[in-house]
């Protein structure tokens, strides 16, 4: 059974926004975030708990008004994000470092700060983990052109493993490129083994919409895929094709796969 135990002072701080205790809570990390934030609206109206990140309060309200309550939270402190997962069910990850290089890029966030994540739900029992990455991360990342891009999906890359080993039930998903529109997302998508993913974008809600599926659907269980946005395809047929995407540990994107080390 899940240890229950609290770390009081910051536990004093959580307010949960779901009205029904019985509720499933979800850990939002960046939920100040384009995709972060579509996933809580969408975790709102499906009457899930909440705790909401952010790396400053002030802020997030400023972007999203005072509609839940923040935990300000930094993913490279470690005991911080022990502390936060207390009593948490599931984890949605959608945090992006903000900057390509230095204290608080890609190698400081997108891997360390979820090896803390992954650490500390692996610690509270965390049902499932969902991260967004990108749909040119992971075993396929060597097609970046620039760099400074290959540096950031190289880290990207590590998280991801580090997730995959950890034993938690999990699901990747990566992304094309982020667009605010359709604001309302259109379901009109293509979901891919990141082997086939060549180019594309994709709308924030339908990532965000993504995230929440992830939580209960089995059909995303222990996957990783890329996302992009195809007007050609049935609003909703992106489920089907999900089925078909074959679990990380029969592809490729198994971390331990021999012809996938991890990047040096
Ligand atoms: N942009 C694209 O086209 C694209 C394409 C593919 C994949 N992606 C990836 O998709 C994910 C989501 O992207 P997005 O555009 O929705 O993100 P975003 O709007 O840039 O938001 C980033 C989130 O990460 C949080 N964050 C940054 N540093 C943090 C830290 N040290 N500790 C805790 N939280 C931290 C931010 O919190 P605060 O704002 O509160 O500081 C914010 O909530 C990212 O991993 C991104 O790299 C993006």
């Amino acid at each position: 059974m899940k240890t229950r135990k609290f770390v009081c002072a910051l536990a004093a701080a959580f307010v949960l926004s779901s009205a029904a205790p019985a509720a499933e809570l979800v850990l939002v990390a960046g939920a100040s975030g384009r995709t972060g934030s579509a996933a809580m609206r969408l975790l709102d109206e499906q009457g899930y708990a909440v705790r909401a990140t952010t790396t400053n309060r002030e802020r997030a309200e400023r972007r999203h008004g005072d509609q839940w309550d923040w935990v300000e939270l930094d993913v490279r402190d470690r005991d911080a994000v022990f502390a936060a997962m207390q009593d948490v069910d599931h984890v949605i990850c959608a945090i992006g470092s903000r900057s390509l290089i230095g204290g608080n890029g890609p190698e400081h966030v997108d891997y360390r700060g979820v090896v803390n994540l992954v650490d500390a739900a692996v610690e509270a029992g965390v049902r499932h983990f969902v991260v967004v990455t990108s749909a040119a991360a992971g075993p396929y990342r060597e097609r970046s052109r620039m760099i400074i891009f290959a540096r950031a999906r190289h880290w990207k890359t590590m998280g991801e493993n580090h997730l995959k080993r950890s034993g938690l039930a999990y699901t990747v998903i990566g992304p094309s490129a982020l667009q605010e529109e359709p604001a309302h997302g259109g379901e009109a998508l293509r979901v891919m083994a990141r082997a086939d993913y060549e180019t594309g974008a994709v709308a924030i809600a339908d990532v965000g919409m993504l995230t929440v599926d992830a939580l209960v659907n089995p059909d995303a269980r222990n996957k990783s895929y890329g996302v992009v946005r195809d007007e050609s395809v049935a609003p909703g047929a992106w489920r089907e094709m999900l089925k078909t995407i074959r679990p990380d540990s029969e592809t490729e994107e198994a971390p331990d796969h021999p012809l996938m080390p991890d990047p040096e």
